[in-house]
């Protein structure tokens, strides 16, 4: 089968939106390779996304996304799951919508929480997993999330697989 899309999608939204799972989906299903921003960047830096924010801050975290999108522009039909704060950036939306079509993935703070719960892995939710916390973040970044995205599907109480049809009817509209 030839390349889906001649462009990456970028799925972006709020830690626990779902993008891991969607991206795992959308390399199941569709044959697409998959960029875990995350996970290359912890591989890379042989530590992992808590220890980077604790050794070298979180400034340095972010400079590393930024790099890392510029160098996905080289590729194209991959599905790219971006950390959760790669939208805040102006200079990443510039980058992701040079070769990308931006998906937002949204979710409730009750489902966020839910899902999130019991995971150590997130820095910015330790100490903090409760709804008013996840709500008060959410709000803040809401707009720069909208503003980034090409299209936007909810996903609270969808499976993967209605999630991904949503997402790939809405580009093939767009496309
Ligand atoms: C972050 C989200 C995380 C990770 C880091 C910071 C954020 O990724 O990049 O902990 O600022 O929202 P996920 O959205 O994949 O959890």
């Amino acid at each position: 089968m030839g390349a889906l899309f001649d462009f990456n999608i970028l799925l972006i939204g709020f830690m626990g939106a779902g993008k891991s799972t969607v991206a795992d989906y959308l390399k199941e299903s569709y044959s697409m390779d998959v960029v875990e921003m995350d996970q290359i960047i912890a591989r890379r830096q042989g530590m992992s996304i808590s220890d980077i924010f604790e050794k070298y801050g979180e400034e340095f975290f972010r400079n590393l996304e930024t790099e890392l999108l510029i160098e996905m522009q080289s590729r194209s039909n991959v599905v790219i799951s971006c950390g959760g704060g790669v939208p805040m950036r102006e200079r990443n939306v510039k980058e992701m919508k040079k070769n990308g079509r931006v998906v937002l993935l949204t979710a409730e703070p009750e489902t966020i929480l839910e899902r999130t719960k019991n995971d150590h892995g997130r820095p910015l939710l330790e100490g903090n997993k409760n709804v008013p916390y996840i709500a008060g973040l959410m709000e803040k970044r809401r707009e720069k999330y909208e503003a980034a995205a090409d299209i936007i599907v909810k996903t609270d109480g969808k499976s993967p697989k209605e999630i991904c049809e949503e997402i790939m009817e809405k580009l093939k509209v767009q496309k």
